[in-house]
């Protein structure tokens, strides 16, 4: 499967002007995707829950330029205040994606966005971020090119949000997506990610409480940590080893066995930690708080045997996962045990959702 699929048409005419909004969800990794080569292809195959609540929404306004120029022309508002930071980002991610949507140049661009978690939160909205801008574009591109397979939309947003951010090529579908080849998986592909849903039902209403444990900047941002994957002494290990737990994975998501799924993801999180810690340089990205809010969930699962597990992604933030038919009284543990490590005692509460879309 080649990236060439997703070159357009020849097209004869642009529309002079409009707007496009869509929404995407964060999604949280299982096995994640730590390490990466060349524009944006993944070591190894990663698979995450999408998420519901946690989103960002996305406004794209797009109006003609009188006279064609060699630049890209965008403004970023972020909650409605013009955000220059992000404009580098941006414009990197439309030099990447320009071989797809040749029609980039001919726009002026105005990217409205919000998010509907804070973004003090110290969680990632690139995934969401990158996934709601690439549906819009491809929002764009149908009404240019009349595209019709809805499969192919699917596709083709998730190839490009993962020229933005690897994670965010996992945000277009739900309830769980697949990104990176995998012998065992026969339509995984590095370029875009796809939708994997032979699940058992207690995973599509899993529960994902996150506990805010850091909002501040990260020390160590995502894309330096991709790049000590380099040389890294376990890299090769790890990589194989992420393979290996994509098979043992699926199996369980088949057959809903618990107690293996926790002991999985578990090991998954700290090993992504695990890498980080070995590499060089080094670096923690855990609190002293994460490693409390783990050690009470160890005790709590000893004492109830209840199925409350965690996990990690790049930060020190906690995800809880759980199954909905123990919500009440996880949520209760949650309250009284785990809001203490939280910072301004803030939690977030999300589930299993079912992918971006466009609104209108
Ligand atoms: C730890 O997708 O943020 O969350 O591709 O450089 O944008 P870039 O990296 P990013 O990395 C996410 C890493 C992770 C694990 C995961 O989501 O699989």
């Amino acid at each position: 499967m080649t990236a060439s699929k997703f070159l357009m048409k020849d097209y004869s005419s642009l529309p002079e002007k409009g707007s496009i909004t869509s929404e995407a969800p964060s999604n949280i990794a299982l096995v994640k995707y730590w390490g990466k080569r060349d524009i944006q292809i993944p070591e190894n195959t990663s698979i995450s829950f999408t998420l519901n609540t946690c989103k960002t929404i996305t406004t794209l306004h797009f109006e003609k330029k009188e006279n064609l120029t060699n630049d890209y022309s965008f403004q970023v508002y972020l909650d409605g205040e013009r955000t220059t930071s992000f404009e580098p980002k941006i414009g990197k991610f439309f030099e990447r994606i320009e071989e797809y949507l040749p029609f980039l140049k001919n726009y002026k661009f105005k990217i409205e966005t919000s998010n509907s978690f804070p973004h003090s939160s110290g969680i990632a909205s690139s995934a969401s971020g990158m996934a709601a801008l690439s549906m819009c574009l491809v929002a764009l591109e149908k009404q240019i090119d009349n595209l019709k397979d809805n499969l192919y939309f699917q596709n083709k947003a998730s190839f490009l949000a993962r020229l933005g951010s690897g994670s965010a090529s996992r945000s277009i579908d739900g309830p769980m997506m697949i990104w990176g080849k995998h012998e065992a998986i026969p339509e995984s592909t590095n370029n875009y990610a796809i939708k994997y849903d032979k699940i058992d039902p207690v995973f599509k209403e899993y529960q994902d409480t996150i506990l805010l444990v850091d909002k501040g900047e990260k020390q160590v941002s995502s894309t330096v940590g991709h790049q000590l994957m380099y040389g890294h002494p376990f890299s090769e290990q790890r990589f194989n080893q992420a393979q290996d737990n994509m098979v043992s994975l699926l199996e369980i998501l088949e057959s809903g066995n618990l107690k293996n799924f926790i002991s999985l993801v578990e090991r998954e999180a700290l090993t992504l930690h695990a890498m980080m810690m070995t590499s060089n340089p080094y670096f923690i990205l855990m609190k002293p708080n994460t490693l409390e809010i783990i050690n009470r969930i160890w005790a709590f699962r000893k004492e109830t045997n209840l199925n409350l597990c965690f996990t990690l992604d790049a930060g020190a933030n906690v995800h809880l996962l759980y199954p909905k038919n123990e919500a009440d009284k996880t949520l209760d543990f949650i309250k009284k045990e785990l809001v203490a490590y939280c910072k301004n005692g803030e939690y977030l509460c999300d589930n299993v959702g079912s992918g971006a879309s466009v609104i209108i």
